[in-house]
């Protein structure tokens, strides 16, 4: 009697065990990958981005300005140039090149930007006002010189409340490794939801 139980037992657990796996196989199978957007004035971004882009597999986006950015235009210490301008209103909107990306196939956005004046740039607001990001999942990245991402992100969720943030990410400098680690995080974390 006592081995009829204790085969059962095994049988069962067995029988748990496959269907534990099966729900992780059909998870990896019907996980989408990611758009990687982002926006980048002299490369560093551009870095990241493609980073996360071959790591995920996901599809890469460039965010391009009609009107490329010059040195000039980045010249923090001149109040008067493009991007001291465009920060200091709110209301910016410098016009994108290209016309969409197909968002619509895509649950996980990564949206990523240089830190200007503890902002995400202006054009990042006219990539978001340009797209139906509604129930995507939105996962900021950024680099700067030394400032935090967190400040960005906030005024993002603040704009636009209606949309899914994540915390994002910083990645001065990150290894491979560290990108991979917060990737798969982030990735795992959406196909469990
Ligand atoms: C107009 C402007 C404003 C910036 N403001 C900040 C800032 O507030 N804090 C910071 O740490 N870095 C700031 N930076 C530095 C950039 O965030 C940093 O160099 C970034 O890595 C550039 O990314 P990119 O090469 O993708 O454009 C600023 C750069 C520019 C051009």
């Amino acid at each position: 009697m006592n081995r009829i139980i204790l085969t059962l037992a095994a049988v069962m657990a067995m029988g748990f065990a496959a269907c534990a796996q099966n729900r992780g196989e059909s998870n990896m199978q019907t996980e989408s990958k990611p758009l990687v957007v982002y926006f980048s004035a002299t490369g560093t971004t551009a870095k990241a981005a493609r980073t996360i882009a071959e790591i995920t597999g996901g599809t890469l986006y460039e965010i391009v300005p009609q009107q490329v950015y010059t040195a000039d235009d980045l010249d923090w210490n001149d109040r008067q140039s493009r991007s001291s301008v465009e920060m200091n209103n709110p209301q910016a909107r410098p016009a994108l090149k290209y016309t969409k990306p197909d968002v619509a196939a895509y649950n996980v956005i990564f949206i990523g930007y240089p830190i200007w004046w503890d902002q995400a740039p202006r054009i990042i607001n006219t990539f978001i006002e340009s797209h139906d990001l509604k129930g995507k999942t939105l996962v900021p990245f950024a680099t700067s010189g030394g400032s935090g991402i967190s400040n960005s992100v906030k005024e993002l969720r603040k704009a636009y409340s209606d949309l899914e943030w994540q915390d994002g990410r910083l990645l001065n400098g990150s290894s491979r490794n560290a990108v991979q680690n917060w990737v798969s995080d982030v990735m795992t974390k959406q196909s469990h939801e």
